[in-house]
């Protein structure tokens, strides 16, 4: 049974304004790609084909633009319009109907995810249960924290607490199976007026089937809701395209390393990208597959 994809790609952006007064924030350029790129490569990475993009009905005529249908790329994308930024398990409602009682992988628009072997961990995910990320950071008061005890054991899931337990902050990637649509449904708003993911998954904490994997110092992960860490991303994305010659996050590179599409289609999506450096990529790439 495949796995669907979902990228929740709306919110207001209002701590990147002026930047996206007029665009949305997953438009925003991290050096060469859109930001949608980088969340999207996560789910390609985990051999997801069926994605649903999820973002405000304003914007979404412009992920259309930018993406199609996915057929480009061997894959399907579908969109739904979040008319209110209800919180991000509001995605398992509006995208009920595109789960279609099969596993699913949620992934924020506004996260970047890299690190050596990330696709093989991600691809090896159990489609029962949930799985979810930690990555320690500064400022875990921002995110939601994760309680463990002294064996490691999670005790408990504290959405952006005042007095964070641990510096373990949960990422904004889940692998949750087909009872996630009935979990969501079932949940009331917080106080701040959202459907908070941390009541899911600490509704599959209290029943024994949630999986807690760390992300070490190893992988690079960042959220880029201001714009210092839009720029950080930038950067490190750039130093690490610029050391290596290697493009991280390229959908038709992806597509075309896992096999869903020729070296004849990606030399048809370069053609109009030849004149930069993008499109000179794709081309470098054909003829190349180690
Ligand atoms: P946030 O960074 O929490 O929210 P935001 O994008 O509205 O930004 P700001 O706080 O600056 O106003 O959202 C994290 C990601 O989830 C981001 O990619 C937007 C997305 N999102 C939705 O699409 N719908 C939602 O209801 C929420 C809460 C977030």
């Amino acid at each position: 049974m495949a796995r669907k994809g979902i990228v929740l790609a709306g919110g207001t952006g209002s701590r990147l304004y002026p930047l996206t007064r007029g665009v949305s924030k997953q438009m925003m350029p991290v050096y060469d790609k859109p930001l949608i790129y980088y969340s999207l490569s996560v789910l390609l990475l985990a051999g997801i084909r069926e994605v649903l993009v999820i973002s405000t009905p304003d914007h979404l005529p412009s992920f259309k633009n930018l993406l199609g249908d996915g057929t480009d790329l061997g894959v399907s994308f579908e969109y739904a319009a979040q008319a209110e930024p209800k919180g991000i398990a509001d995605a398992f409602r509006v995208g009920a109907k595109f789960i279609d009682g099969k596993a699913v992988s949620l992934v924020l628009g506004d996260n970047i995810f890299y690190g050596e072997g990330l696709p093989r961990r991600l691809s090896a995910i159990p489609e029962t249960g949930a799985t979810i990320f930690t990555y320690a950071v500064q400022d875990p008061q921002r995110y939601g924290v994760v309680e463990v005890d002294e064996k490691r054991n999670t005790i408990t899931i504290e959405e952006k607490p005042d007095n964070p337990k641990s510096n373990l902050a949960v990422t904004g990637l889940y692998f949750y199976d087909s009872d996630v649509v009935e979990i969501a449904a079932g949940l009331t708003p917080s106080a701040r007026g959202e459907i908070e993911i941390t009541d899911v998954n600490n509704a599959y904490l209290q029943r024994g089937d949630l999986t807690i994997e760390s992300l070490s110092r190893g992988y690079a992960w960042f959220d880029t809701g201001t714009h210092d860490s839009l720029l950080d991303a930038s950067n490190y994305i750039a130093t690490i395209e610029r050391r290596q010659g290697l493009k991280i996050a390229c959908l038709e590179e992806i597509a075309w390393r896992q096999g869903w599409i020729d070296e004849a289609q990606v030399a048809r999506l370069a053609q109009p990208m030849a004149q930069c450096g993008y499109g000179q990529y794709l081309l470098s790439l054909i003829g190349d597959r180690p």
